[in-house]
């Protein structure tokens, strides 16, 4: 991939190609453009100082590595605000001749590491490991009860997604790009530090499988308009956080950090992560809808015809109120033949209260729009039930009533990939055994 001429694109749009890119090309461009705006520094891109971005204290490092929410800001009406810029790490680990526990002790150390050269906020780094069924798979001893943590497999009759067996996902979240290359650099590439502070070299130990990019923020799908899967010309409104045109993520459709987090067995305080990688095909969702419509087949029919979402979801706060709606999805999308999307994965909450916390994020990822749509649960159980919820087969069952029916977004949606991750407490997040319990 190429980057953009920085003198002809916006600053974002820049560093969105960067962080695609990835490695020391990307990092030395990024801070090139940042210079040019009388920010850079040479040095970061060996690991030295990075301008304005906070080192951190691993003292202060809480024990769920999911506990990112009190480390971000939050908006005018309470909903979360997510880090812009996102690298999901696909890696084998310790399949080399490096005694197990001494590969465990660097790898901690990295993290470790990182945590000190990184204040662990947005201005700063957030992060992530989780370990995949396959991973521990290949050792001995079996998880425990307590982790509900199946292979990943196709979840609708629709997809044939590939299936992400590569043993650890290690998802780098930071405002600032610099920082995440920095980051990404010093865990998986050849730099020895990152933002001023020496880490611990690891990299032998990780084998790179994958690398993923993404981005969110209003703004961003507009500037990005002209990948593939979107008319270069679509009325995407300037606060929108996705390629859809509208913003997600509202605080009362997310479920809470205690929710999804596992609370008893040695793995206490961690929690699952499902990563699919999602396509979309926005050409006709842009030139054959209307606004009504996409409201509609997003939230639900009744916010289309009382107006409740705006231009872009500014009239929702932090509720986008889909759980209480007059209409049952089910008998509505039989008689009015539309049913929406937020109004049918409403329909899998417990006890009125979400089960998901949506992490998702969009991506220009092969130059096509779609959206790396991660979610942290309890079990993996519950990422199936709301997906089940989603697709809405009771709804659109194939007769002849259910192949009229416009159920939700389904038809711009393509599942390219599913993996499924344990993300372990943090005190475990260095090559942790299936069942550390039974360790010697
Ligand atoms: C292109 C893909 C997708 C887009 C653009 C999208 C967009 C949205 C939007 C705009 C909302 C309402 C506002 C909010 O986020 O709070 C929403 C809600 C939701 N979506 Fe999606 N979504 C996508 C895929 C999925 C998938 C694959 C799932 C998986 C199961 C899912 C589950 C949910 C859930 C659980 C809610 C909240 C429902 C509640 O309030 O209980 N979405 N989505």
């Amino acid at each position: 991939m190429e980057l953009p001429d920085p003198d002809s694109v916006s600053r974002r749009e820049f560093a969105k190609a960067a962080v695609a890119l990835g490695g020391v090309a990307g990092l030395s461009a990024c801070l090139d453009a940042s210079d040019a705006d009388g920010g850079g520094n040479a040095d970061a891109a060996d690991g030295g100082p990075l301008d304005g971005v906070p080192a951190g204290d691993p003292g202060e490092a809480p024990d769920r590595q999911h506990a990112w929410d009190d480390a971000l800001d939050r908006d005018d009406a309470g909903n979360v605000v997510p880090p812009t810029h996102h690298v999901l790490r696909y890696v084998d680990v310790d399949r080399g001749d490096a005694p197990r526990a001494d590969a465990r002790e660097r790898i901690e150390a990295a993290f470790t590491d990182l945590e000190r050269a990184f204040e662990r906020s947005a201005a700063g780094l957030l992060f992530t490991v989780g370990y995949s069924p396959a991973y521990f798979d290949r050792l001995p001893g079996t998880l425990p009860e307590s982790v509900d943590l199946p292979a990943p497999r196709p979840l609708t009759g629709l997809e044939d997604p590939s299936i992400d067996e590569a043993d650890a996902l290690v998802h780098l979240a930071a405002d600032e790009p610099a920082a995440v290359l920095a980051a990404d650099e010093a865990l998986f590439g050849g730099a020895t530090a990152a933002n001023g502070v020496p880490v611990t070299d690891a990299s032998g130990l990780f084998d790179p499988v994958d690398r993923r990019t993404g981005f969110i923020g209003a703004g961003l799908p507009r500037e990005h308009r002209d990948a593939d899967g979107i008319p270069d010309d679509a009325p995407v409104p300037e606060g929108a956080k996705l390629f859809m045109g509208f913003a997600n993520g509202f605080a009362e459709s997310q479920a809470t950090e205690g929710r999804v987090t596992i609370e008893g067995g040695p793995f206490a305080g961690g929690t699952t992560q499902q990563v699919s990688t999602l396509r979309t095909q926005l050409d006709a969702w842009w030139s054959q809808e209307s606004h009504e419509q996409r409201v509609a087949k997003l939230f639900s029919p009744t916010h289309a015809d009382e107006g409740r979402v705006g231009e872009y979801g500014e009239r929702l706060g932090s509720d986008p109120g889909v759980a209480d709606l007059p209409e049952d999805a089910v008998a509505y999308a039989h008689e009015e033949g539309v049913v929406g999307h937020a109004q049918k994965a409403a329909r899998a909450r417990e006890d009125g209260k979400p089960r998901l916390l949506r992490r998702d994020f969009p991506t220009t990822d092969g130059d096509h729009t779609g959206i790396h749509f991660l979610t942290l649960q309890e079990s993996i159980g519950d990422f199936v039930a709301v997906r089940d919820a989603m697709t809405g087969a009771d709804i659109a069952d194939g007769t002849a009533v259910g192949s009229r029916i416009n159920n939700g977004i389904l038809q711009y949606v393509f599942v390219r990939s599913r993996g499924n991750f344990l993300v372990p407490p943090r005190g475990l997040r260095a090559l942790p055994d299936p069942d550390p319990r039974s360790e010697p």
